[in-house]
């Protein structure tokens, strides 16, 4: 569970965007996050505290008069367990109070108090958002180190639209389980292909594989996490695109091959996860091919472009780290399909056995030799791929600059 073991102060100011914050807590608690929530008297107009109590499964604090702490001092002891104060919705009114360091209930009381890093998630109509005050008290925040998500924009429960709602609550989950992670690429730009490619045989029909691109999209996820811009190629896929990642969907291997040569001069990082069709067939059909009895369809082949080897053969190239899913002998295969690729990173797995699942066991092939990695489930794989990853690449661009 990914927020196993974390301890979060979920602060609710008041503002309709509070409805959000109920799904937000079950994602939370979900992920095995303790929720301790804390209401403004406001907050408490727009969602009950027994609705809040009964999603975390924690009694709710409000007053900084609350005698149910021992010693009287929930402003203190709710802070002091906490990993990370998260407040959402941040009303106009709270992110002012912030600001200014001022603490006249329990909520804001525990924002000055805290030991830990604290998230704000704005809510506000679009005119409170733009207003300078706003700004410049939001401005003042980011600048004492809080962390502000969002605010989206679309249209409001006033019926205007503009900047300020709140982000969406996966959003929300999203980036508060990326805060815990540390910023081992903060900046650096790296490009990803994932998932199968889909060859058209005719206007419904076509070749594609077994390829569900979770180790991709996994990948993308960590790496973005870990403070990379990410832009993820994807091929055919139903995966929700992970928070904070640029998503460029294309079916076939010419088009990817197409989208990753485009944007591989802004890549320092190269992570070519795609499990790319090898062939195409030279003139997919242009109208539905018909079944007869006396003659089966033949088809010409022709191969498709290998995107890592081209990028990794252009003379300035990203660092590249390619993937190879084998059905035996790993090693041999392993070490043989880097050096062909000429990549500095091969990351072999026994793919055909991985494919679809949720976990997976991979060997590291380099010019030093191999490494065997445990198996884990993807999602913890690709953040270790990721650690593996940032300590190879050259950090200030490409390896011959
Ligand atoms: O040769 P093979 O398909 O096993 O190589 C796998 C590696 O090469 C993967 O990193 C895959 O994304 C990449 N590849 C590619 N373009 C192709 C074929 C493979 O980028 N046409």
């Amino acid at each position: 569970m990914e927020l196993a073991g974390k301890h979060l102060v979920l602060g609710l100011t008041g503002g309709i965007a509070c409805y959000k914050i109920a799904e937000l807590t079950r994602l939370l608690v979900k992920a095995g996050a303790t929720v301790q929530v804390v209401m403004t008297e406001a907050a408490t107009q727009f969602i009950t505290p027994v609705t809040m109590q009964a999603l975390s499964g924690r009694p709710v604090y409000v007053s900084q008069w609350d005698a149910r702490m021992p010693n009287n001092m929930p402003h203190i002891d709710l802070s002091r367990e906490a990993h990370a104060i998260v407040i959402a919705p941040a009303s106009t009114d709270f992110i002012a109070k912030l600001a200014h360091g001022m603490c006249d209930d329990l909520l804001s009381t525990l924002c000055v108090a805290r030991d830990c890093p604290l998230l704000v998630v704005p809510a506000m109509n679009r005119q409170m958002w733009q207003n300078p005050a706003t700004q410049r008290n939001v401005a003042q925040i980011r600048a004492d180190g809080v962390e502000v998500l969002g605010p989206d924009s679309g249209s409001q429960a006033c019926g205007e639209v503009g900047d300020g709602r709140m982000i969406e609550p996966e959003a929300a989950f999203e980036a508060i389980c990326a805060s815990f992670q540390p910023k081992i690429l903060r900046g650096r730009r790296v490009l990803i292909t994932a998932g199968p490619t889909f060859e058209p045989l005719d206007p419904v029909r076509g070749l594609t594989n077994r390829s569900s691109g979770k180790m991709g999209f996994a990948l993308a996820r960590a790496a973005a996490q870990a403070g990379a811009d990410v832009h993820l190629v994807a091929g055919p896929v139903s995966l929700p695109t992970p928070w904070g990642v640029y998503r460029e969907d294309v079916q076939t291997a010419q088009q990817m091959h197409d989208a990753v040569m485009q944007a591989t001069p802004d890549a320092e990082i190269f992570i070519a996860v795609a499990a790319v069709a090898d062939w195409r067939v030279d003139h997919a059909r242009e109208h539905k091919i018909k079944k007869s009895s006396d003659a089966l369809p033949a088809f010409n082949f022709i191969e498709n472009p290998d995107i890592l080897a081209s990028v990794a053969n252009l003379p300035n190239p990203p660092y590249c780290v390619g993937f190879a899913a084998e059905s035996g002998d790993l090693d041999l295969h392993g070490e043989e399909k880097r050096r062909r690729k000429n990549v500095p990173l091969l990351i072999g797995n026994l793919g055909p056995l991985t494919f679809g699942r949720d976990d997976n066991e991979v060997v590291l092939f380099e010019a030093s030799g191999r490494t065997p990695l445990p198996r884990a489930d993807k999602q913890s794989l690709a953040r270790t791929l990721i650690a593996e990853i940032a300590k190879r690449a050259p950090s200030g661009g490409s390896l011959l600059s």
